[in-house]
């Protein structure tokens, strides 16, 4: 059912406890999460994104209870990606002739995903407002590339709420729907972790964007996410901590990442963390096989790291599979300003380190030269060698 977040604005989604992946299975999740719709009931009734397609009935039916839909004005699609518009097509066999207000790239998505359709589409760009009536306008910002090419967020004057769908979100289940009444510890956690999964690659066009609406200087009072909590307590907070992330964010951390065949390579790495300890002790430091290990966590953590330590056994020639996927992903991310190092077990050939090393750079690390490779089982003269590698890595 509808909540308010302020004044004629209510909230209208859905919250997901059981949601368990997004993106197919390329994102955990651990502790739910929403698809926020909006409702605006000024002089004008105005619909901010649907939800996706599996609540689609439901989320008409409580509309519905709500509203007559055929008093909706016009909806407002933020973005095409079917989480948010997953209802807009059995919505629209109802209020067939409601005008859509998207950007150009948002009718290519909804097309795309749904056919063509002989909808009532209006195209927007920056800038370009709607009166709604009682005095208040919705202002349209383009938000390329944060996500999707088609995504955008919507200002509504009056009430200064931001809705700025993917942007500042989290897969967090909030029934408490606001950022005050949320858990603060996962709040940010899931928060980080949607930005170093989802948005670090765009980390550029993120400190432009957040630059260009500062500029703007539109008071905020609420932004108004498609995912999670609703930012009402100093909203402005995720907004600054965006501003830090797209920065080449690093905390004084040492991830360390590997696979092993016999445990060999498991005990590098956990000599590495301990010469991290001595070497550096006010660095964090934190270890994942990444067979075993959600990837996912692994990346927020390496989010976090000025430095990362990647291990594998050579195997056929090469690095273990579960290695070299896991280093697939991180190129995606596009993490600058990290160092790297590199470790592994051989038996006869031997190539991992240097297939690591290949890769890490590959993926925009600053490889350090030490490394430990080790024939057989790691001994005292390969463990000895980690306290240079933490030193190079870490100074
Ligand atoms: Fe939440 Fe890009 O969809």
């Amino acid at each position: 059912m509808k909540q308010l977040v302020k004044n004629n604005v209510h909230w209208l989604g859905y919250i997901d406890w059981e949601l368990e992946s997004f993106h197919g299975d390329d994102y955990s999740i651990y502790n739910g999460s929403s698809q926020n719709a909006y409702l605006i009931q000024e002089e004008k009734t105005v619909l901010i994104d649907t939800v996706w397609a599996p609540h689609r009935f439901e989320f008409i039916d409580n509309l519905k209870k709500e509203i007559d839909l055929n008093e909706i004005d016009f909806i407002v699609v933020n973005h095409g990606e079917v989480d948010h518009s997953g209802a807009l097509v059995d919505l629209m066999k109802e209020i067939p002739d409601t005008p859509i207000y998207c950007t150009a790239n948002a009718i290519k998505s909804l097309e795309g995903q749904y056919g063509k359709h002989d909808w009532n589409m209006n195209v927007v760009k920056t800038g370009d407002s709607v009166d709604i009536g009682n005095g208040k306008q919705l202002i349209f910002v383009e938000m390329r590339m944060l996500h999707w090419p088609d995504s955008m967020a919507t200002y509504m004057t009056g009430d200064n709420i931001l809705f700025s769908n993917d942007a500042f979100g989290q897969h967090f289940a909030v029934e408490e729907l606001f950022n005050d009444r949320a858990d603060q510890c996962l709040l940010e956690k899931e928060a980080m972790k949607y930005y170093a999964n989802i948005l670090n690659p765009f980390s550029p066009l993120v400190a432009r964007k957040i630059e260009e609406i500062v500029a703007l200087n539109l008071p905020i009072d609420i932004i108004a996410p498609s995912h999670g909590a609703i930012w009402r307590d100093n909203p402005m907070q995720i907004v600054e901590k965006y501003a830090a992330w797209a920065n080449n964010y690093q905390e004084d951390q040492l991830t360390i990442v590997y696979d092993t065949m016999w445990e060999g390579t498991t005990k590098i790495a956990h000599k590495i963390a301990e010469a991290a300890r001595e070497v550096s002790p006010e660095t964090v430091v934190k270890v994942f096989n990444c067979a075993k290990a959600d990837k996912n966590e692994i990346m927020t953590e390496v989010f976090k790291s000025r430095a990362v330590a990647v291990g594998s056994p050579t195997n056929g020639n090469d690095i273990l599979s579960s290695v070299d996927g896991w280093i697939h992903f991180l190129k995606t991310l596009k993490f600058k300003n990290k160092k790297a190092a590199t470790f592994g077990c051989y038996g006869w050939s031997g190539e991992s380190v240097k297939i690591l090393k290949e890769s890490m750079a590959d993926a925009g690390f600053e490889v350090i030269e030490e490394s430990i490779s080790s024939l057989w089982n790691p001994d005292e003269e390969d463990f000895s060698q980690a306290k240079a590698l933490v030193e190079s890595l870490l100074k």
